[in-house]
C-alpha cells in the first residue's frame, strides 16, 4: 500500500518517525511535507497530500501539523477528501468503518510517537464497512457536489 506523508515545521521529526516505522513495515511511503524546521504554512502540504489522495498517486494519507486541525481543515477542502483528526485509536479505527475516511491527521504537539504510531496502525489496517455507512458517505460528497 502506498500511503502519502505531508507535515509543517511543527511536525518534522514526528513525520520522519512515522515515514520509518511505515517503511520498515513493509508500506511505501511518500514525503510530502517540509523538511524543514522553518516556519511554514500548513495549507500548503495538507493540500499537496489531498491533491496525491485524489489524483489516487497514493492510496491513503496522512497529514501532521501541532494540531492537526489546521492542515486536516486544509485536506478537506480538497474535493474526494475525507479527512479526520484522531488523538487515539478509537476514533481512528471508527473513520475507516464508518466514514471511510481517506485521510488521518494528528498534532505532533498534541500526542507523542507512540500512540501516533498505534493510531496509525489502528486507522490502516481497519477496512470500511460498507452497507449503511456507504449511504452517508455519499451523503456526505453530496454536500461537496452541490
Ligand atoms: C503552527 O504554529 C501551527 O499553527 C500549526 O502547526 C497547526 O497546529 C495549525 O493548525
Amino acid at each position: 500500500m502506498k500511503i502519502g506523508i505531508g507535515n509543517d515545521h511543527s511536525a518534522v521529526e514526528m513525520k520522519n518517525e512515522i515515514m520509518e516505522y511505515l517503511t520498515e513495515k513493509g508500506y511505501e511511503v511518500v514525503n510530502y511535507g517540509t523538511d524543514s524546521s522553518e516556519s511554514c504554512d500548513y495549507p500548503i502540504y495538507g493540500e499537496k497530500v489531498a491533491n496525491a489522495v485524489a489524483a489516487k498517486e497514493v492510496d491513503l494519507g496522512i497529514a501532521i501539523c501541532g494540531t492537526g486541525v489546521g492542515i486536516s481543515l486544509a485536506a478537506n477542502k480538497v474535493k474526494g477528501i475525507r479527512c479526520v483528526v484522531c488523538s487515539e485509536p478509537y476514533s481512528a479505527k471508527m473513520s475507516r468503518l464508518h466514514n471511510n475516511a481517506n485521510m488521518l491527521a494528528f498534532g505532533a504537539r498534541v500526542i507523542g510517537p507512540e500512540l501516533a504510531k498505534l493510531i496509525v496502525d489502528t486507522w490502516l489496517e481497519t477496512e470500511f464497512e460498507g452497507g449503511r455507512h456507504q449511504r452517508r458517505v455519499d451523503m456526505i460528497m453530496d454536500i461537496e457536489a452541490k
